[in-house]
């Protein structure tokens, strides 16, 4: 039996099926470098409390060096058989050094060493998406600038509503991702807490310096007990739900990234080379990018659910279960860096055709609300000015004409008090400069709230 690190205790070797149920080498060796990273920290803390001794510590800490090339370079001796990671490190960490590769373990247990490295490792996947959502939103605040006289109809359930600056849609965009970013650095805070030293669930007799391997790991503090600390994985499901949200948010981007690039609405032309084609079309040119993001929302909504329901019902402290947690982590961080970056490079290099969302902006009637708002500043009151719009929409619809394109004298019959200037209220371009308010739709509101991204995503 391999499993010499444990087996002690045993009077038969391990079910060659449970053996290969219970590894998980072939996905936690994902995490090796953090492995590493956390025992060089382990094991100068030993040394320096006099734990182990300073020519052991340097044995281990060179074994491990040569451990990490070892693996870097595809020459690493993984064994299911041994399990995990961690004990496929230590295993061959003592094959390579001898005697002092097994004086690493003391006053640690594998339970604080995969709490540490997954909270190490998901500290930079989630450094990696704070990036990767900057990168986005700077793109968005570019386009937003290129395309801010631009006119698009704005919708509401798919029907044409107000006619506004595709500037102002971009920003839209922006904002959620600025939620998303502050999600993600708030869950940052409580992922950002150093379990080493809790050992197996209670702590360890040995006198160790949770300080130092806190520090020497750029965590922001130890972990306050030793029972929650081996057993929380509250950081890895804060992550997934807030992947979630940010998945969830590029999901109905892509919805309308599709529908834009459709004949239907012709609204925007997307890079040739984020798209692809058909292999019995020959015309087509498929908006796939926006529909796989789409479709990996699926993927990190699920990672979210496996890991509540992981983690539902658990007594402390730590139990196998946990071991599961690592695949739907994996998945979900993948799965938002993937489609963060996608967007990034994708979306700030869109095409919008002006001239189409413009025409598609004067086909639904989208000034109606300025003409009743007008008659309002006339002092008609806005539910008689409502009946009396839709009355002129009514006549506009029977007779296939914008109520820009009526003659005055028609418009009055609608009401009296109707005059030539009502023209200027119902050009596209009016109407989104009228709705000049902090967080409206006028160009000038959505260049200031672009300055102001600017400035923000200058910061740090
Ligand atoms: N591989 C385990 C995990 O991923 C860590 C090892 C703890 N195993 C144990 N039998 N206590 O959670």
């Amino acid at each position: 039996d391999k499993n010499t690190l444990w087996s002690g205790r045993f009077s038969e070797a391990t079910d060659a099926f449970v053996a290969q149920f219970s590894a998980s080498e072939h996905f936690d060796r994902r995490l090796y470098r953090e492995d590493i990273r956390g025992s060089k920290a382990h094991a100068r803390m030993l040394a320096h409390q006099g734990v182990i001794s300073q020519d052991d510590a340097d044995a281990i800490l060179e074994g491990l060096d040569a451990i990490a090339a070892e693996i870097e370079a595809g020459e690493f001796p993984w064994d299911p058989a041994l399990e995990d990671v961690h004990m496929n490190i230590e295993a061959r960490l003592t094959e390579r050094i001898g005697e002092a590769g097994k004086r690493l373990h003391t006053g640690r247990s594998r339970n604080d060493q995969i709490a540490t490295d997954i909270r190490l490792w998901l500290r930079t996947a989630t450094d990696e998406s704070i990036g990767l959502l900057r990168r986005f939103q700077a793109g968005l605040v570019d386009l937003a600038e290129r395309e801010v006289d631009t006119i698009i109809p704005g919708f509401t359930h798919l029907q044409v509503a107000q006619p506004v600056s595709f500037g102002h849609h971009m920003m839209a965009w922006y904002e959620m991702l600025t939620r998303d970013e502050a999600r993600l650095a708030d869950a940052r805070v409580r992922l950002n807490q150093m379990p080493l030293g809790s050992a197996a669930l209670a702590g360890t007799t040995f006198n160790i310096d949770r300080g130092m391997t806190c520090e020497a790991l750029a965590f922001d503090a130890p972990t306050r007990n030793s029972l929650d600390a081996v057993s929380d994985r509250d950081f890895a499901i804060e992550f997934a739900s807030t992947a979630a949200l940010v998945m969830t948010h590029l999901s109905r981007m892509a919805e309308e990234l599709v529908l834009w690039a459709s004949p239907l609405t012709g609204f925007i032309e997307l890079p040739d080379r984020f798209c692809t084609g058909s292999s019995i079309m020959p015309q087509k040119k498929n908006p796939d990018v926006a529909e796989l993001v789409r479709g990996k929302s699926a993927r990190v909504h699920g990672a979210l659910h496996t890991l509540l329901t992981l983690m539902k019902g658990q007594a402390l402290a730590y139990n196998r279960d946990n071991q599961e947690d690592k695949e739907p982590l994996f998945d979900a961080a993948d799965a938002l860096r993937d489609s963060l970056r996608a967007f990034a490079d994708m979306v700030p290099a869109m095409t919008v055709n002006r001239d189409r969302t413009r025409a598609a902006a004067r086909e639904g009637f989208a000034t109606a609300t300025d003409l009743a708002d007008y008659l309002v500043r006339k002092g008609v009151a806005f539910r008689d000015a409502h009946a009396i719009v839709g009355q002129a929409v009514a006549a506009g619809v029977a007779s296939g004409r914008d109520l820009a394109d009526m003659p005055l004298a028609e418009l009055q019959g609608f009401s009296a008090l109707i005059e030539a200037d009502v023209y200027e209220v119902l050009t596209l371009e009016g109407s989104v400069a009228a709705r000049d308010h902090f967080g409206g739709t006028a160009p000038a509101q959505v260049r200031a709230r672009i300055a102001e991204a600017r400035a923000r995503l200058a910061e740090d």
